[in-house]
């Protein structure tokens, strides 16, 4: 059920809730997109008569909330519908919350287990928990190269590398971010929109954070026709130049380091704004920045079964490397055949 939540929730985590009564499920909930209602919420919502619920078992992936957000406490509900058990994988780890609902549903006489619900439940959580603790979303790097390495040619056409099959999965690893960052040479070049075209998830396209440094993307491009996302504009606090204003888009300064905007910094306005899961897909050039500064958490690489030869474009550039023990170590996680693609995916070592 949590699952199901990934990459629409934010601020908010996505979590899963099965509501069972003398072993029989009576419904089940996630967390709606903006994170609102809650899971439990959601789950109780779905079932007509109310007074059913009274001695029935909640089954949440994490601790609900005992605090007045965007919605009012879910334990407040949980206990005035008479729940006689909660079943918990996590405790939430958000100073509002943790362990204060366990305590208060156990003083309204319900029972309270924690229990582990597996490493799937564990990892949804933690990207929350990052991100709110430590201002680190999670990042993922989606690459669609040759077997060689090279995202397009010196001419710039990389339309299309891979087969259908693997642009459809990068179409869902687009829903399940609530966000990309995109570098000023691919905007340029391929005039992206950068949306997801899987029916029946038309809804779920990021929004977008650019890196227009010196404010020199046209205004004819794609993304600037983009009305119902929201889309960031980083440039350099050393450009003096007036900037013209869309209504959903807003313009972010950064520092720069070595003529580039600093990475550590657009993360960290991305983090203010409490995105938790952010998908970037090149250039080779944003690539680099990113694991130059360690910070991709994952990569996701499609590759086709076709050679370009050096006169390609890398997916990465120069990472400045010349001892082997510092090149970017990463942990391959899965493989799997698209066809006649394979798709690898890496998490960070
Ligand atoms: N097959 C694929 O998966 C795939 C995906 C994406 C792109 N591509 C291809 O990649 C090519 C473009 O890649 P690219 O490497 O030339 O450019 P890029 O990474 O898209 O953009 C790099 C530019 O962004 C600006 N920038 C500002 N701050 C930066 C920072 N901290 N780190 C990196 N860049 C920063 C710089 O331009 P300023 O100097 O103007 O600030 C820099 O030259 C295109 O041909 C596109 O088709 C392929």
């Amino acid at each position: 059920m949590a699952l199901r939540a990934v990459g629409t929730t934010y601020p908010n985590p996505p979590v899963g809730a099965i509501i069972v009564k003398n072993g029989t499920i009576l419904s089940r909930g996630w967390t709606q997109p903006g994170g609102t209602p809650h899971a439990e919420i959601h789950a109780i919502n779905q079932i007509k008569n109310k007074k059913n619920i009274e001695g029935a078992h909640l089954y949440c992936t994490l601790e609900p909330c005992s605090h007045y957000g965007k919605t009012s406490p879910c334990v407040n509900k949980i206990i005035e519908l008479k729940f006689s058990k909660v079943i918990i994988s996590q405790l939430d780890k958000n100073p509002l919350v943790k362990s204060k609902s366990v305590k208060k549903l156990r003083t309204a006489g319900i029972k309270v287990v924690i229990k582990n619900f597996g490493e799937q439940v564990k990892i949804l959580n933690k990207v929350f928990f990052d991100s709110l603790i430590d201002n680190k979303p999670l990042i993922t790097l989606k690459i669609a190269s040759t077997a060689d390495g090279k995202i397009a040619t010196n001419s710039h056409q990389s339309k299309w590398i891979t087969n259908s099959i693997s642009r459809m999965v990068g179409h869902k690893f687009r829903s399940l971010n609530e966000c990309m960052i995109i570098g000023t040479d691919t905007i340029r070049k391929d005039n992206p929109l950068l949306d997801c075209r899987l029916d029946g998830l038309n809804n779920r396209s990021p929004d977008l954070f650019v890196l227009d440094r010196k404010l020199t993307l046209r205004k004819n491009l794609k993304i600037f026709s983009i009305k119902n996302r929201k889309i960031y504009i980083f440039y350099s606090d050393k450009v003096k130049k007036k900037i013209f204003k869309l209504k959903n888009i807003k313009y972010i300064k950064i520092n720069e380091v070595n003529n580039l905007l600093n990475m550590k910094s657009v993360i960290k306005e991305i983090s203010k704004l409490k995105y938790t899961r952010i998908l970037v897909e090149g250039g080779a050039k944003l690539s680099a920045s990113l694991l130059n500064n360690d910070l991709i958490d994952e990569i996701v690489w499609f590759r086709a079964s076709k050679i370009m030869g050096s006169d390609g474009i890398n997916a990465i550039s120069n990472l400045r490397i010349d001892n082997i023990d510092n090149l970017k170590k990463f942990k391959l996680i899965s493989t799997k055949t698209l066809d006649n693609d394979q798709l690898s995916v890496y998490k960070k070592n």
